[in-house]
């Protein structure tokens, strides 16, 4: 148990800054040292008090919309149940996220299963546990359903290419607009319900203009489904997406959704909307803490070698385009651009090749913030450095301290 740290107010502006994100992630540079003391490096801190609280804001933001944690971006048994504390619904696509949902007690009712191609063991297992809502976007797809028809419905997921999103995720999956009333039909001849459509309009999403063109295009999409006499379409899936600061500021999430419920209003009434944010609810909820294990002078530059880099925590600056916002736990003497790199044999494996840094020893301690999505779940043992350990902090919300606790081992750790 670390002693509770003063919280800084949150202000609301209209953009989100790293700062002021940071807000409940805020360590003491003591309460640091202690859980490296005792828990080792590298570390992934994960505040659940900042899962909630990020999950009840975007719940403000979109009053209405049943929000499904997406899992991928923290695959962690805290958050799950945490989430699950706070009514969430959540959004799974593969058999590992099933198991770790239902680990956690959590209502089949309450997930969906969203991978748009499946192997007919995902479908199985996710049926099994009691999940009845699947994503298709393709004919192949939709024939996999035609023996589970009784028990499955599916939302059709549709595809809006959005080159300004940092990670276009309809470059791989969803069908175009023009298909889906077809797709319909030929789900109606097999027998096979479609209940909905669904979309993504990429990850870390730079303005929300896309949702509003995705979310008209799928409004008219309804429409015409109707009038052709189609069985109708109750169900609207506005997907992730939802931005975060790193480096960078972004559009405060009022802001940003704003709009986006200005657009939903025009839906029919029957239509349920449902969204499936990750990164929104992950990032801010994690910091890394990760140590100098040695350092060298090349080039005029001092490198800092940390025993954490971009084949673990830092996974995310090469998969998801992350730059995050890092500094020293030392922040005493002069500054000089520096290198921080990771510590595998590859040369690929540099963090920053110029952070303005006072000069380091080894056992220094390096903090990354807003580390929580994409980070720790896509990270490796990569030349047998160990992932990142997970402390949790404040998995209750009645702790009355920083409960902080070694990761249970069914989450792999
Ligand atoms: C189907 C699906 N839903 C939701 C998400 C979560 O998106 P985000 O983290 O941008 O909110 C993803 C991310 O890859 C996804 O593929």
């Amino acid at each position: 148990m670390l002693p509770r740290a003063a919280r800084r107010s949150s202000v609301v502006s209209s953009t989100q800054s790293a700062d002021l994100s940071l807000d409940a992630a805020v360590l003491s540079e003591a309460e640091i040292r202690e859980l490296v003391a005792r828990f080792g490096s590298p570390l992934l801190v994960v505040d659940c008090d900042q899962v909630r609280r990020q999950y009840r804001t975007l719940q403000a933001a979109l009053p209405g919309v049943d929000l499904h944690y997406a899992l991928k971006p923290l695959p962690h048994a805290a958050v799950v149940a945490c989430l699950r504390d706070e009514g969430a619904f959540f959004d799974l696509a593969t058999t590992g996220e099933v198991e770790l949902v239902k680990a956690q007690g959590v209502a089949p009712e309450r997930c969906i299963h969203t991978h748009p191609i499946k192997r007919d063991s995902d479908i199985r297992d996710a049926l099994r546990y009691g999940v009845t809502t699947f994503v298709a976007d393709n004919p192949e797809e939709i024939k996999k359903f035609v023996r589970y028809r009784k028990r499955a419905e599916l939302l059709l997921r549709v595809c809006f290419r959005s080159p300004t999103a940092v990670c276009d995720l309809s470059r791989k999956f969803g069908c175009e607009p023009r298909a889906v009333l077809e797709l319909i039909e030929l789900a109606r001849r097999l027998g096979v319900r479609v209940r909905g459509l669904s979309f993504h309009v990429g990850s870390q999403a730079t303005d929300p203009a896309k949702y509003i063109e995705a979310i008209r295009a799928c409004n008219d999409l309804i429409a015409e489904a109707l009038l052709a006499g189609l069985p109708a379409l109750d169900v609207l899936d506005i997907g992730g997406g939802f931005p975060v600061p790193y480096s960078e500021a972004v559009m405060s999430i009022e802001s940003f959704c704003r709009p986006i419920r200005a657009e939903l209003a025009r839906l029919p009434a029957h239509v349920r909307v449902i969204a499936e944010p990750g990164r929104f609810i992950a990032a801010p909820s994690a910091i890394a803490i990760s140590s100098v294990m040695g350092k060298a002078r090349r080039d005029g530059r001092w490198w800092y070698y940390l025993d954490d880099g971009l084949y673990g925590s830092y996974s995310g600056q090469l998969f998801d385009h992350a730059k995050y916002p890092v500094s020293a736990l030392r922040t005493e003497g002069e500054r000089h651009p520096s290198v921080l790199a990771g510590p595998t044999c590859d040369s690929i494996d540099v963090i920053d090749d110029n952070i303005l840094l006072p000069e380091l020893e080894v056992g220094d301690l390096i903090v990354g913030r807003m580390m929580g999505a994409y980070t720790w779940a896509s990270a490796t043992d990569f030349n047998f450095f160990k992932r990142a350990r997970v402390v949790v902090m404040n998995e209750h919300p009645a702790a009355a301290g920083r409960v902080v606790r070694l990761e249970r081992k069914a989450a792999g750790h």
